[in-house]
């Protein structure tokens, strides 16, 4: 069978939402020619047994020390080029999850070629708030695009962590809070991306729900909170999406590396799962090349023992060849590890020779996409007065508070970093939006100044040691004559990317959930004054404090959203967009109400999940604790009512059919989420989990769509500890139909007939 899961997912993709809809005659017809296009382009690729058929036969030809040498970076981002290789030059990898990185230096982290640029797209943490399976393909999609426009092989994504705590430096690389959440939206990014004739990453395998000495940390969880809460996402981009590459994680889990853990990579992946591709290290996350070939291991990537040893010509060249000499790596498990590698190198066609998907970058589509997917993923958490979206008509003068407004945040974030083309900060985009009014952009009214220099490996490998120590700043009296003068007082606060206080990155946690104590009480101070035109505009990856909410009527929250972040923010307060983005994640009032705050550990050296599957929204129902603002929770300009909600059994679950009818004024979209709650449970069972969730298109006024939502027997099971397997027990079920974890419409009862047990 011929590459099966690229050309079924572009169908799937083209019969969803927004085509019915929206889109014009003309524009389906060019996306039917398109897909039609790249359904042939792919067809190009081999199927699994060809890949693997001709995998073995390089194999075959192989020296030790030529298979050796695949099993280690030749570079920062590169692997030797394999004898026999159609593509006569080395396997390139580029990061991240919302752009492709441009091309590292062989032994440093520079840029070969500075003026390299590529399209970015927002973060995941803004892509899993669209709630929108289809963009999350087009991302996916782009993505692979400009890989093959630039010649990368690999991308180093998607990410799919789950949110443990709001601290975690890493949450705007990931998905969110929820398991189900996540698995849906990564399955399309990463079909995406394959359908371009490359791999994609999944990472990081596993545990790594923190950046506070994620090198070093050694992490616990018991089996069920596992396979129900960490697990799934990497599940289904291994079996469903079937991507070709797994990353380890730098932690340790139960005592044992990630990358050199046999119960993780040879008993979950391979033997569970079924995963044939690439498993390798993060950068410099493998320990001893022996113990990780033998558990399981594949590729070690950089500053590792390979590259320490290139470097150094007084050692060996190949420890790995030397291991295996020395009766310490049966050769049979370098043969593995060497033939998964090149089976991925046969699937994308660089193997081969065989004609890969024709690239493209900085396409007016791309940036549209950019644009888009940020504007869809913009939560409106509070309008009470009604005041958006701004009338631009009405506008003489808009006053801007917040010097993130106009810092560029797309160059930062160590490996979530890109090298973009432009960048439109909020400020450049309401300024080009109102080219008659005066546009003002003031600091806060308080003085921040930071005075520590974060200077971790990470942040002096990324080349992004920044120092910041003055911070420009406003007196009370300057900033609230500017704003009273005002018609519209835009304040920009939440986070940047980064390593000093109040930012987000790579390899350090958030050392306060709250934003700094200058920070907050000029966001009272201002928000004191009571200004009508006020809206605050909240930018992080992660929830952070907002202890001055009560104060404001209007809020709108986004996570980063790329070159196109200030379109994309505009769009929404000026009602170009209506606003369709749901929270991935609860919004905590405070860091105490958190599980891991309450229950859980968080340490630098042995954290133990004691929450266990109470993470997120479970925890809060558990508690009986109200969040500031829900999982799945936004608002819209427009209003929307779920009718009668059906469901009917299908072969091996449910379709159940929840009419939506847009009952406002202007045209918008909803997202439909089930909910399964388990009133004869036997054993313990969370108030409720996310079983399914569909996005309407866009309804006009008066409107309605039936959204369908399909759920399995399987997505009811929980993991049974005694079986060791999944398990859907016999007894009564409940939907809960609803528009948010907390906003539940209708609850249908269900019945299973007979217990079920699932090998995985
Ligand atoms: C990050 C990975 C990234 C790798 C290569 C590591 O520091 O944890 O996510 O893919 O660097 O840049």
């Amino acid at each position: 069978m011929k590459h099966t899961l690229a050309p079924k997912s572009r169908q799937r993709v083209f019969t969803w939402g927004r085509l019915q809809g929206k889109q014009s005659i003309m524009k389906k017809l060019i996306l039917v020619l398109a897909a039609a296009f790249a359904v042939s382009a792919v067809l190009a690729g081999l199927s699994d047994g060809e890949a693997l058929e001709r995998a073995r036969e390089i194999l075959s030809k192989m020296t030790l020390e030529e298979k050796c040498r695949l099993l280690y970076g030749s570079g920062t981002m590169t692997l030797s080029c394999p004898p026999g290789a159609g593509e006569k030059r080395e396997w390139i990898m580029s990061d991240n999850s919302s752009t492709v990185r441009p091309e590292m230096n062989r032994w440093d982290w520079g840029y070969t070629d500075p003026k390299s640029v590529n399209t970015k797209l927002p973060s995941l943490s803004a892509l899993a708030q669209t709630w929108d399976v289809e963009l999350a393909w087009r991302h996916g999609e782009t993505l692979g695009l400009e890989m093959r426009d630039r010649g990368v092989d690999q991308l180093l994504g998607p990410g799919v962590n789950i949110m443990r705590t709001p601290l975690n430096g890493r949450n705007w690389e990931y998905l969110g809070e929820d398991p189900l959440l996540a698995a849906r939206m990564c399955v399309p990014i990463i079909k995406g991306v394959q359908s371009c004739d490359v791999a994609a990453t999944v990472k990081h395998f596993c545990l790594n729900n923190q950046e506070m000495a994620r090198d070093t940390v050694d992490t616990h969880v018991d089996s069920r909170t596992f396979n129900e809460i960490y697990l799934p996402a990497f599940r289904a981009a291994v079996v469903e999406a079937k991507a070709l590459c797994v990353m380890t994680s730098y932690n340790k889990v139960d005592g044992i590396w990630a990358s050199e853990n046999k119960y993780n990579q040879r008993g979950i992946l391979r033997d569970r799962w079924g995963f044939q591709g690439m498993i390798l290290t993060d950068w410099g996350g493998q320990h001893s090349c022996d113990f990780a070939i033998n558990n399981g291991g594949g590729v070690e990537m950089h500053w590792g023992q390979g590259i320490v040893h290139l470097g150094n010509p007084k050692k060996s060249l190949h420890p790995l060849a030397d291991a295996v000499r020395a009766g310490k790596v049966p050769v049979a498990n370098v043969d593995e590890a060497a033939l998964r590698t090149l089976f991925v190198m046969a699937k994308t066609g660089y193997l081969t020779g065989g004609k890969r998907r024709t690239g493209e970058r900085n396409t007016p589509r791309h940036q549209r996409l950019a644009r888009e997917e940020g504007a869809d993923s913009i939560v409106l958490l509070k309008n009470v007065k009604g005041l958006l979206p701004l009338d631009p008509a009405t506008l003489r003068k808009v006053l801007i508070i917040g010097k993130n407004a106009d810092e560029k945040q797309c160059h930062k974030g160590c490996s979530g970093e890109g090298n973009v083309p432009y960048e439109i900060t909020l400020r450049a985009a309401l300024a080009a939006r109102l080219p008659k009014a005066e546009v003002v952009l003031m600091p806060f009214c308080a003085k921040m100044e930071i005075a520590t220099t974060d200077t971790s490996n990470a942040a002096i490998a990324g080349g992004h040691v920044e120092q910041k120590t003055k911070v420009d700043f406003c007196s009370v009296e300057e900033l609230k004559s500017a704003a009273e003068s005002a018609d519209a007082v835009i304040v920009f606060t939440g986070t940047e990317l980064g390593y000093q206080e109040n930012m987000e990155s790579e390899s350090r946690d958030r050392e306060n959930f709250d934003l700094p104590a200058e920070l907050q009480e000029a966001m009272h101070t201002i928000l004191g004054w009571k200004l009508p035109g006020t809206v605050v505009v909240s930018r992080s990856g992660t929830p952070v404090g907002y202890t001055w909410t009560d104060k404001a009527d209007t809020l709108v929250q986004s996570s980063y959203l790329g070159m196109e972040e200030g379109n994309a923010i505009v769009d929404v307060l000026f009602g170009q967009v209506n606003p369709s983005g749901r929270l991935a994640q609860s919004w905590p009032r405070t860091y105490g109400d958190t599980a891991v705050a309450q229950k859980g550990t968080y340490n630098k050296t042995n954290v133990v999940y004691n929450e266990r599957f109470y993470v997120g929204y479970r925890w809060f129902d558990r508690n009986k604790v109200a969040p500031l603002f829900p999982f799945g929770y936004g608002l819209s300009y427009t209003t929307f009512a779920f009718g009668k909600c059906s469901v009917r059994e299908t072969d091996g679950g449910w379709m159940l059919e929840v009419p939506v009818t847009n009952t406002g004024k202007c045209a918008g979209r909803e997202v439909v989420q089930v909910y399964a709650a388990y009133p004869g449970a036997k054993v313990e069972r969370c108030v409720k989990e996310l079983k399914g969730f569909a996005k309407t298109k866009q309804l006009a006024p008066g409107e309605t769509q039936i959204v369908k939502i399909a759920i399995g027997e399987r997505d009811l099971a929980y993991w049974d500890d005694f079986a060791s397997r999944f398990a859907t027990d016999a007894g009564d079920y409940e939907f809960l139909v609803g528009a948010s974890s907390v906003d539940i419409r209708e609850r249908l009862a269900v019945k299973v007939a007979r217990t079920k047990h699932y090998r995985d």
